[in-house]
């Protein structure tokens, strides 16, 4: 069965050139669905595909400077968009502003990738984890019919680095496909991916899992051997 495997690029590469070059590289007709998420600014020169956005506002126009509009994404052919992913949460994202975003995105015909996991940390068991994540995936998914939403599984702490809570540890594959069990039971989004430092090493013990439907890759995703192996795997 393919899997689901998003690349977020972050804030990276800096150049339009670069980013198109990057993208040029990324296997366009994968064994997997594979998107790709670059910086929003280089969305309308990126040629890939499936392409998604990393965030977006909740209002589709009007007077909301630097913001960027649902509506807009939608007529760039985004299929994607990231919300409440850790990076931003650490910037202030609140759990209200995260699910008028969602619904937003519902609202476009966007396919929102509710990143959940922030305020779990290394030493918590899987009992405090599904405690944290329920309250983040109650408040975002309340009155929202949650088939149409992909949940993205990320603990912060194995986030490869560009947060102040990165290990170094990953997250085992038997611990991620507990939580995505638990997510699924609850919740019954589209699908659960995992993220958090998944490489071309790793990637197959993840996605080998029955209950893990793919992948959001940070890091990996700048290097297109990686990725290219990645959203290719045979399992
Ligand atoms: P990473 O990032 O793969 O570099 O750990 C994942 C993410 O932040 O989505």
């Amino acid at each position: 069965m393919k899997k689901l495997i998003i690349g977020n690029w972050k804030l990276n590469p800096v150049t339009v050139r670069e980013a198109v070059s990057l993208a040029r590289k990324i296997d366009p007709k994968p064994k997997h669905e594979a998107v790709i998420c670059p910086p929003a600014v280089f969305l309308a020169s990126v040629q890939y595909p499936r392409v998604g956005a990393q965030d977006c506002f909740w209002e589709n126009k009007g007077a909301h400077t630097g913001q960027v509009s649902p509506l807009a994404l939608k007529s760039m052919k985004v299929k994607y968009c990231l919300v409440g992913h850790s990076e931003r949460r650490n910037t202030g994202e609140t759990e209200q502003s995260i699910k008028l975003k969602l619904e937003s995105l519902l609202s476009v015909g966007i396919v929102p990738v509710l990143c959940v996991g922030h305020g779990t940390t290394v030493e918590q068991d899987d009992l405090e984890v599904t405690d944290v994540i329920k309250s983040q995936l109650q408040f975002a998914l309340k009155g929202v019919d949650a088939s149409r939403v992909v949940v993205a599984y990320e603990p912060v702490w194995a986030i490869s680095s560009g947060n102040p809570y990165a290990t170094k540890k990953t997250a085992t594959p038997d611990h991620a496909e507990k939580i995505s069990i638990f997510i699924r039971a609850k919740f019954k989004p589209m699908k659960v991916l995992y993220g958090g430092s998944a490489n071309a090493a790793n990637a197959h013990s993840y996605l080998s899992q029955p209950n893990i439907d793919g992948l959001l890759v940070g890091g990996a995703s700048l290097l297109p051997k990686d990725f290219n192996a990645m959203i290719n795997l045979s399992l």
